[in-house]
């Protein structure tokens, strides 16, 4: 595996890829690997052949942090995230720092501006431009022909796809399905800074949904899902909204494919889950 730290160092080691046409997949994360991180560079070597390149990325973005205290307390566990990629047999990692990502007079940013506007959008002022901006610069970067993004991060998949669609970005996104752990909470590089009580309660944000999302009707599945979170005496809800699953409006009745999303506090730990609500066609 190939370590670098500049955009100069990726193009250098990727230069060889390039010159044979071998296909570039990239899966960009920002640290602290799971298992579900490790499913998405397994499904980027499937992608690119036993002859292609998988590039990890790992840069914990300051710019799509609302909170500063978050951004600080974000887990960084280069060691193991190296030996991770390193076991995942990953070709490339890239794990520049925030200076050779932003110049200090940086004046240009990528907004969308429908997508992203409600759920984490609402709740995490500035954090899709982030996202967009930094996603932007890294296709840019690795000149990558594919990358892999978690559908747990639903909406982010979806703003990611209309960037891609409006700025005709030559790069083809793949989504995977959420990784979870045997008791159902979403894999996320935050739960490790769960207490145990607050680990061990946090399984009932998936349960809620899931429960909730067999109601046929819209106010009794917000209705369901709100209780059952709010029944802990840790949970905090941040959002709770079920919307179309593909404008991500909220939706007044249940005509088409929606979403039932949330964003959970555990103290200062804030965790997002979602279940796809199908409408009923008799
Ligand atoms: O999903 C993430 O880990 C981040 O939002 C991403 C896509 C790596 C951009 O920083």
């Amino acid at each position: 595996m190939k370590q670098v730290t500049t955009g100069a160092g990726l193009r250098l080691a990727l230069e060889e890829a390039n010159s044979l046409g071998r296909r570039r997949v990239l899966v960009p994360t920002m640290g602290a690997l799971h298992r579900g991180h490790l499913a998405l560079v397994k499904r980027a070597r499937e992608e690119a052949g036993p002859d292609g390149i998988v590039v990890v990325s790992l840069f914990v973005n300051p710019i799509q942090f609302d909170r500063g205290a978050d951004l600080d307390a974000y887990p960084r566990p280069l060691e193991s995230d190296l030996a991770h990629c390193q076991a995942a047999g990953v070709d490339v990692l890239f794990a520049p720092d925030v200076a050779e990502m932003y110049h200090p007079d940086r004046s240009v940013t990528v907004s969308e501006t429908c997508l992203s506007r409600g759920l984490c959008g609402a709740t995490r002022p500035g954090h899709f431009d982030g996202v967009c901006t930094v996603v932007l610069k890294l296709f840019l970067l690795s000149a990558c022909h594919a990358a892999v993004f978690g559908e747990k991060d639903f909406q982010q998949l979806a703003v990611i796809r209309r960037m891609v669609r409006d700025l005709d970005v030559p790069v083809e996104i793949l989504a995977f399905p959420t990784v979870r752990e045997p008791d159902g909470l979403a894999m996320s590089s935050r739960n490790v800074r769960l207490t145990p009580d607050h680990r061990a309660d946090a399984p009932r944000i998936h349960r809620a949904l899931m429960q909730s999302a067999r109601l046929t009707d819209v106010a009794a599945i917000l209705d369901a899902a709100r209780k059952e979170i709010t029944a802990s005496t840790f949970a905090r809800i941040d959002y709770l909204e079920l919307v179309d699953a593909g404008t991500l409006q909220p939706i007044t009745s249940l005509s088409h494919p929606a979403l039932l999303a949330a964003a959970v506090f555990y103290g200062d730990v804030r965790l997002i889950d979602h279940v796809l609500v199908l409408p009923i066609i008799c």
